[in-house]
């Protein structure tokens, strides 16, 4: 497949396709950074492991009715994706007290948050990714009330069909990221990754931290956890 690069960014590439004008392809890298690109490391083998899971993922998702920009897997660290142009505000959910939640507001890690907390990023590398909030979204023009209302929706049906899913597999949803698009008819859509790198995954019985968080506090371990987490997918 003929192909030129639209994108490169901290974990993925995105490419064009000659003659597919609605399609792109979306790349996993072995590099990994944390801390807005502060630390930076490759983990081996990530691009593969980020890849089958995240297809798994957004296979099951799919066939539970969640729109995604996902076509095709075609190779092990490639798949094909509808064209969109991506909600440059991330969203997050919490199921569990960790992370960000835990240094910003003093919440002790592991406490259930019930409801979960959804929260939105403003998506700049220069300004940090700070946190930010729905009427920052409207001015910013970044979406509409209805469309954050969808984003909204979206997320929590996603966040209850995941948390099943992976409880099934003996894990804790503790946290994750998603990235909506609009697609050309102007549909909002799932896009980007579901993976290690972008979810808190816990061991439901020993509660250890099975996901990227390895890699950002040095805990070691951080291939063999995305290998498990994978292994446990499939
Ligand atoms: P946080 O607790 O650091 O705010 O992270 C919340 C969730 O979002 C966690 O599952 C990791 C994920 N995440 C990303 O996918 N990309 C990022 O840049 C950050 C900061 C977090
Ligand atoms: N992906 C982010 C970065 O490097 C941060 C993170 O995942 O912790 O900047």
């Amino acid at each position: 497949m003929e192909r030129k690069l639209l994108y490169e960014g901290k974990a993925k590439r995105i490419y064009e396709i000659k003659d597919k004008p609605g399609l792109y392809i979306q790349e996993f890298k072995d590099d990994a950074t944390a801390f807005n690109g502060l630390k930076k490391e490759q983990i081996k083998n990530k691009g593969i492991l980020n890849t089958s899971i995240t297809t798994a993922l957004f296979g099951y998702l799919m066939k539970n009715g969640i729109p995604t920009h996902f076509v095709e897997k075609i190779s092990n660290t490639e798949m094909i994706v509808k064209r969109v142009k991506i909600v440059q505000a991330e969203v997050v959910c919490r199921n569990i007290a960790a992370g960000s939640l835990v240094k910003r507001y003093g919440i002790e890690e592991g406490k259930e948050l019930k409801p979960p907390i959804v929260e939105y990023y403003f998506k700049s590398d220069e300004l940090g990714d700070p946190l930010f909030t729905e009427a920052h979204i409207y001015e910013l023009g970044l979406a509409t009330p209805e469309e954050l209302d969808h984003i909204k929706e979206l997320t929590l049906k996603i966040n209850s069909l995941l948390k099943t899913f992976f409880a099934e597999r003996k894990l804790l949803l503790v946290d994750f990221k998603l990235e909506y698009g609009k697609d050309d008819e102007g549909n909002i859509i799932l896009a980007d990754e579901i993976s290690p790198d972008t979810c808190r995954l816990w061991d439901s019985e020993t509660r250890m931290k099975l996901d990227k968080d390895r890699f950002r506090f040095n805990l070691g371990g951080v291939e063999e956890a995305y290998e498990e987490i994978n292994k446990r997918l499939s």
